[in-house]
């Protein structure tokens, strides 16, 4: 039996997020499509990796790049049909690749038939059960229900008009305003997405990322909150009742993982979700520092308290929210948060893409499952001065460009020749790619990396390969070994991994053999920001 023919092929997966808009497009459209993504299947397969994370896939305006679902149970037409995305979870279990989707359960899209249906029904009718709407407060009810900031910048509440033009009652979105929040309270909405959940596992789907997991239930009561209040949004108690729920439904399909996107501060508040969801995103490793101290503490944290629930632990170094890393190792600040992205600070792309290539050893080598965020393996840097005429991210919009936004991660994939579209589109191609990609990314396509063994794609390829060979890495456990300060050394059962985020070369530790290494070894030493895998 092949790793991933196991049930629990998650608990030491390398998953690629495919971000479907920039990946690939086969219509000459300028946005990726599934097509596209099954043309490349043989790049995925390539890089080894075992499952696919499509970022949402469905029917939508695109007010925030598809997390505003309108279908919940059908493929936008710019990226294919349903029958492409059948098509694509075959052709995928034919290269050995897993899938799994990506389901935005906190809100849809204000197209989604339930919102529009609810904005034509009376106040206090079932339709507007679903969501959350309520009067507004003050004279002539023109303020919103309670002091509730969006995640995307301003009030997370709008106003609707009702049907003779006056001014009616509010609507919650956490998010845009495009982006109505769901009522968890009600019945039909734990049954739609279960049914959901359903739909999915029957056409092959192997797991489901959850967007936003941990916004889902409110206090029913929508209170004002204060700096010093508990959230009355996130991550209740009562938010676990629905994945209770959703794990019975994921147990009727073996071999189905649930996956959970939960940003939360508190580790051991994280962990408590591992109860009812496989995996959950390792944010504090992704906001770490380039740091070994601080990276040590964050690693053996998420260890421990992983072993106490018995789940494996995911790392991942970027996705399509945040900067992309080769440009945060190359900053002056190397840690990153959600809320302080910064495209001010100069960015010295040779360091953070030497770093990039030890992370990539360090964070393959760690016990459980890894996260591959598509460009990564290209080493493709954030792209920061996209014109703001060309932005796309409600961020950018809803802070009105004081937040730069995640544009910057989502540039178009380059493939192959020596200008845009790199191979992105086909030559004959109707509109440029949607977001223009630089001109310095001719040395990182796909093509021009293939081949040449210091490029990131080789590493990526190589470091891959030797994962899935070895049986002591993916899933199990580390033990450290002693180093000298600023570098971290763990033994992986025989094989070791050693980074060095000192200033100064350092030895080796005893080894039979030089696996792999993140760059030149000059004289048997590991120099500064290099990584290696060695033979105990
Ligand atoms: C998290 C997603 O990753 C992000 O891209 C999206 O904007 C929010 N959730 C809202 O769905």
């Amino acid at each position: 039996m092949t790793h991933s023919d196991r049930a629990d092929w998650w608990r030491g997966a390398a998953i690629y997020e495919l971000y479907v808009q920039s990946f690939a497009d086969a219509g000459g459209d300028g946005i990726g499509d599934l097509p596209g993504v099954r043309a490349r299947l043989p790049h995925l397969a390539d890089l080894g990796i075992d499952a696919i994370w499509y970022t949402p896939w469905y029917p939508s305006p695109r007010a925030d790049a598809g997390y505003d679902v309108a279908d919940y149970r059908s493929i936008d037409p710019a990226f294919g049909t349903l029958a492409d995305a059948d098509a694509l979870i075959t052709a995928g279990h034919r290269h050995g690749i897993k899938t799994i989707i990506d389901i935005v359960p906190n809100h849809c899209s204000d197209q989604h038939p339930w919102f529009q249906a609810a904005l034509s029904a009376p106040p206090g009718s079932p339709e507007r059960g679903r969501f959350w709407f309520r009067p507004g407060r003050g004279p002539g009810g023109d303020q919103p229900p309670n002091d509730w900031q969006s995640i995307f910048g301003g009030p997370a509440w709008t106003r609707t008009i009702t049907p003779d033009g006056a001014p009616g009652e509010w609507y919650l979105h956490l998010f845009a305003p495009e982006q109505p929040d769901f009522n968890w309270a009600s019945p039909e909405v734990r049954a739609e997405f279960e049914d959901i959940l359903r739909f999915w596992f029957d056409r092959g789907a192997d797991g489901v990322r959850i967007d936003s997991a941990a916004l889902l239930t409110k206090d029913p009561r929508l209170p004002d909150f204060g700096p010093q209040d508990p959230s009355p949004y996130t991550d209740r108690d009562d938010v676990h009742d629905i994945y209770r729920a959703w794990r019975a439904v994921a147990d009727q399909y073996p071999g189905r993982v649930l996956i959970g996107e939960i940003w939360l501060p508190d580790a051991a508040r994280l962990a408590s979700y591992l109860n009812e969801l496989h995996t959950v995103f390792n944010f504090p490793y992704l906001c770490c520092p380039w740091d070994a101290s601080q990276l040590r503490a964050v690693i053996d944290s998420t260890l421990e308290l992983h072993a106490a629930a018995g789940a494996p632990a995911t790392w991942v170094l970027s996705n399509h929210d945040v900067d992309r890393h080769v440009s945060r190792y190359g900053r002056a600040d190397t840690s990153f948060a959600l809320d302080r992205r910064d495209h001010s600070q100069p960015v010295d792309l040779a360091l953070g893409t030497r770093r990039a290539r030890a992370a990539a050893l360090l964070t393959m080598a760690l016990p459980g499952a890894v996260y591959i965020y598509q460009g990564e393996e290209l080493g493709l840097w954030e792209v920061e001065d996209i014109p703001a005429q060309l932005r796309r991210d409600p961020i950018w919009y809803r802070t009105g460009g004081a937040d730069p936004g995640r544009d910057g991660s989502r540039v178009p994939l380059p493939w192959s020749g020596p200008e845009p579209p790199f191979g992105f589109s086909p030559p004959d191609a109707a509109k440029p790619p949607w977001l223009p990609q630089p001109a310095a990314w001719r040395e990182l396509t796909a093509e021009a990396e293939t081949g040449e063994p210091d490029s990131m794609l080789e590493l990526y390829r190589t470091a891959l390969r030797i994962r899935r060979a070895e049986p002591a890495l993916g899933d199990g456990h580390l033990s450290w070994l002693p180093a000298p300060d600023r570098v971290l050394a763990f033994d992986r059962g025989g094989v070791l991994c050693v980074a060095n985020l000192s200033a100064a070369p350092v030895e080796l530790p005893a080894h039979t053999e030089i696996l792999l290494a993140s760059g030149p070894l000059p004289d048997g030493q590991l120099p500064p920001d290099t990584a290696a895998w060695l033979r105990r």
